[in-house]
């Protein structure tokens, strides 16, 4: 199995967190997100431990809350002590809402509105990552307004290419994201920060990628952000505070998939950082990362109940879901991959018979997973796992169809609990007039 919460009990049934997904089905219903607890509690761990060891007291891992956001995910992020990565005030209101201390909190997005700084820093925002030259400007402003100084950190691109989908690649000079090293924009972009009167600028950030395998590239990206961060500090004697890493180490989807040891990477990048900053003469920075995927991928898991089974003779066999790209919509716009097991009779012979598993929204794009290994005599009334879906599922998530959206259902220590309740058709209409 792709992670060690998972397991098959006695019947032939799959377990995630020791809990039988045919008994959590039969009570909550489907399609049905389960997140086991334990586990993003322990990824939490993982991350604190390791950067502590690595970076020393003063780094935080930050919960980049995109990858799932709830009211109850803010709630164990706080328990664990993690700052988190908000991208948009609906995600500023959403953490407030569950009494998340946003203080340590850290605002991303490339087109922040006037309304989003002053809502952010109307309730205490920690940090802005800075993305451009306008979003500094409307900080200065609304921040002299209220006469109080709004610390930042300025968003960089390193350059890197992080070898990954492209839609999720942001390392590059053509990015949309951030500001180039490479072009003098970082250097414009830190001297401008400098000269505000009412701006903090505590450091740097940069992200490279998100699903990235390639150990290599937090050291290159390390490299070239210290060595930036020394020349500015030789020219304009700015000293870096803190440096934000970002995001990005990539999960297993599949059995074939990597499998990254993150503790010994991070404790790898800790080594280059110490020795790299003794080189340049800085000063330990406050080392920040950004995980998402790596907090909750796996942690996630979603159930569905099989409707119609369709077998064209010559051509392809499909299995169809009451869910779909209305729940996991990653299929449709990355071709991601994902196992997907039958849960109610996990050891049955899959060998003879593939198909695509598809939903039910009215469109043939709607595809969870192409070739499918699933038993020959897969029928209505079975129950269908894809696993691994805790990151970017729920999140991105939508009405299309005007299909309601699944409940999410946590496990924690043998128990289960409704976190997000099942959408009713009331609440898919609930703003129309
Ligand atoms: N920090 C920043 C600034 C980011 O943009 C991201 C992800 C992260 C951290 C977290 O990266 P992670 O550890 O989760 O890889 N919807 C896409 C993923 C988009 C990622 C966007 N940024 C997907 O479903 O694959």
């Amino acid at each position: 199995m792709i992670c060690n919460n998972l397991s098959v009990n006695e019947e032939g049934h799959l377990c995630l967190g020791g809990q039988d997904t045919v008994m959590l089905a039969a009570k909550y219903g489907t399609p049905l997100y389960l997140m086991d607890e334990d586990r993003i509690r322990e990824r939490c761990r993982v991350y604190k431990k390791a950067m502590c060891e690595a970076f020393g007291e003063s780094a935080m891992p930050l919960y980049a809350s995109k990858a799932a956001s709830f009211k109850q995910i803010y709630r164990i992020m706080k328990e664990e002590g993690m700052g988190v990565d908000v991208v948009s005030s609906g995600e500023i209101f959403t953490a407030l809402s569950a009494g998340y201390p946003l203080e340590h909190a850290y605002f991303h997005s490339n087109n922040k509105t006037d309304e989003d700084i002053a809502y952010a820093m109307d309730n205490g925002i920690g940090y802005f990552v800075v993305d451009n030259r306008e979003e500094l400007d409307a900080i200065e402003r609304i921040a002299a307004e209220w006469n109080l100084t709004q610390k930042v950190l300025l968003r960089l691109t390193p350059g890197i290419d992080p070898h990954t989908y492209a839609a999720v690649a942001t390392g590059k000079v053509d990015s949309k994201f951030g500001s180039a090293i490479e072009t003098g924009q970082a250097e414009e972009m830190t001297l401008y920060a400098l000269s505000l009167p009412h701006v903090h600028l505590v450091g740097y950030h940069c992200h490279v990628g998100s699903q990235v395998f390639d150990s290599d590239v937090f050291l290159r990206a390390t490299a070239i952000m210290l060595d930036f961060a020394s020349k500015m500090k030789e020219k304009h004697g700015f000293e870096l505070e803190e440096l934000d890493l970002g995001g990005g180490y990539g999960v297993r989807y599949r059995d074939e998939d990597p499998e990254i040891d993150i503790y010994a990477n991070i404790l790898q990048v800790g080594m280059a950082v110490k020795a790299q900053c003794t080189a340049l003469g800085l000063k330990m920075p406050a080392v920040r990362m950004e995980p998402g995927r790596s907090i909750v991928a796996d942690a996630g898991m979603t159930l569905y109940n099989v409707g119609t089974v369709k077998r064209i003779p010559g051509y392809k066999n499909y299995v169809s879901v009451d869910g779909g790209m209305t729940d996991n919509p990653r299929f449709a716009l990355y071709h991601s991959s994902y196992t997907v097991l039958l849960a109610n009779r996990v050891n049955d012979d899959k060998s003879t018979f593939r198909c695509s598993v598809v939903g039910r929204c009215c469109e043939s794009g709607d595809i969870l997973q192409e070739d499918v290994p699933m038993p020959e005599d897969v029928r209505r009334g079975d129950l269908l796992a894809v696993l691994t879906t805790g990151a970017y599922n729920y999140s991105m998530s939508s009405n299309y169809n005007r299909i309601p959206k699944p409940p999410v259902v946590m496990l924690h220590e043998g128990e289960s609990y409704v976190a997000v309740k099942r959408e009713a058709f009331e609440d898919v209409c609930a703003n129309d007039i």
